[in-house]
């Protein structure tokens, strides 16, 4: 557990008063949620999702968050094996699915040009490390799905940004997401700058479009003619700055780092940006985002308020940004405390008493997928947030718990927090 040395006095009260059990997630109820999210990710850009999830996870050493140079061995090592099946069996589907054929094609056929993407890093990873032996099927695979990308068959707007969609050229947030971080491990993997440059590019070009400096936050959908939602829906905000941070991360850890400043430098304003719009101007006492962020007739979202913190603590861990990690707190400790307050959950194998969870780990509220103006029920990609979540939080805590402390601004309603486990530990200590 965390290191004593960092806990408050409080906090400390409340280790006396009720002893092991900590402010957090257990490794078990992220499991449980992990199980939810394995059982219900069907769509391809919920398949990529959860194939990230379990990178940051389970499979950490080949994740592009971990402390080390890419591209990541080619050999296995022992105690990664175990936790990269599950990402195998995502890459094996993909191939019986028949993309390791000679043609550009997506990996799985999908009426969207950018989610398939999504699953792109797990295929590049079968290819790098010879899984199962297929010669150059997964490489094909690859091959295919990035060839496709590049190809007429793809419209792309006058700048070059790829098109969420074949029948028009249409710009979603969710694809900043699912095609610049499959962009830029091609470029790691296949020893390439120019996939890097690439997946710097397409998220330029996505900003230009969709980011409105007036309302600090990014629209969902723009371009076309049928389809378009200028809301600034609090998920593609929490995508975007996540497809980045991922992006980020590979390009620092490549040897091509040292001659793409500029580029790592435009990649951390953008995410910060997404961040100070968000939190100084549509975050309140709630801890959570609205559905449409400056729509105060909608729903406070579980999902997307998970996803966002998940980069404010990437953010901290990766680009040195900690200056939101108060907010990420608020958030985190809002969704991950049981009802009966904080420190007092006794059963690590289930959500006994929890308002956004329910018993067997569903995620609640969150908005429909398929619906992005509504709230829905059971929703794969919100339970890829919750692992999102929780891992790079770990990765801060081991990291030292940067910005934990900072901005003052933020201190009334963290101490509300702090303040019902004050009672709760007292209350202890007083029977
Ligand atoms: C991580 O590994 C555990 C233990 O095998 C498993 O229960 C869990 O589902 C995995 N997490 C993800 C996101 O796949
Ligand atoms: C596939 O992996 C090999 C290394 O095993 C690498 O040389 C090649 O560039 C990779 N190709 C793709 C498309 O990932
Ligand atoms: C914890 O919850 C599980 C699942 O509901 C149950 O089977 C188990 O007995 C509980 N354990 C304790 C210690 O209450």
């Amino acid at each position: 557990m965390g290191s004593f040395t960092r806990l408050t006095g409080i906090a400390l009260l409340a280790l006396l008063a009720r002893p092991v059990v900590a402010q957090e997630l257990a490794e078990e109820q992220v499991n449980l949620v992990s199980s939810r999210l394995a059982e219900s990710a069907r769509r391809s850009w919920e398949i990529g999702t959860r194939a990230q999830a379990i990178l940051e996870h389970n499979a950490t050493r080949y994740s592009v968050f971990a402390n080390n140079d890419l591209p990541p061995p080619s050999n296995i090592p022992g105690d990664q094996q175990g936790p990269l099946e599950p990402l195998w069996n995502i890459a094996r589907g993909v191939l019986s699915g028949g993309a390791g054929g000679s043609t550009a094609q997506p990996l799985v056929s999908d009426s969207a040009v950018s989610d398939p993407a999504s699953i792109g890093v797990a295929v590049l990873l079968a290819n790098y490390t010879n899984l199962d032996k297929k010669d150059d099927q997964y490489e094909h695979a690859a091959r295919n799905q990035y060839d496709y990308l590049m190809s007429n068959a793809v419209p792309k707007n006058g700048e070059g940004a790829i098109s969420h969609k074949t029948e028009q050229i249409q710009l979603w947030s969710d694809a900043v997401y699912m095609v610049p971080p499959f962009l830029a491990y091609y470029g790691v993997i296949t020893n390439d700058r120019t996939p890097l440059d690439q997946a710097y590019e397409q998220i330029k070009q996505y900003r230009a479009q969709l980011y409105d400096s007036n309302a600090g936050a990014w629209k969902h959908i723009v371009g076309g003619n049928s389809g378009t939602d200028d809301s600034f829906w609090a998920t593609g905000n929490a995508w975007a700055a996540a497809g980045m941070l991922r992006v980020y991360a590979t390009i620092d850890k490549s040897k091509f780092s040292g001659k793409m400043k500029s580029q790592k430098k435009d990649l951390k304003n953008w995410v910060q940006e997404i961040h100070k719009g968000v939190y100084e101007r549509y975050f309140d006492g709630e801890n959570l985002l609205r559905n449409h962020l400056n729509d105060p007739n909608t729903f406070y979202d579980a999902a997307s308020s998970a996803l966002l913190a998940s980069t404010v603590y990437r953010a901290s861990t990766v680009m040195g940004q900690h200056k939101y990690v108060p907010y990420a707190e608020r958030t985190r400790l809002t969704l991950f405390t049981p009802n009966t307050g904080p420190w007092t959950n006794t059963n690590w194998t289930r959500f006994g008493d929890y308002q956004y969870f329910t018993t067997d780990g569903w995620l609640r509220p969150v908005v429909d997928p398929m619906n992005t103006g509504n709230q829905g029920q059971n929703s794969p990609e919100a339970q890829a947030f919750v692992v999102l979540l929780h891992s790079a939080w770990r990765d801060w805590r081991w990291a030292g718990e940067k910005g934990k402390n900072a901005a003052g601004r933020t201190a009334a309603s963290y101490s509300t927090v702090l303040a019902s486990a004050f009672s709760i530990a007292v209350g202890s200590l007083l029977l």
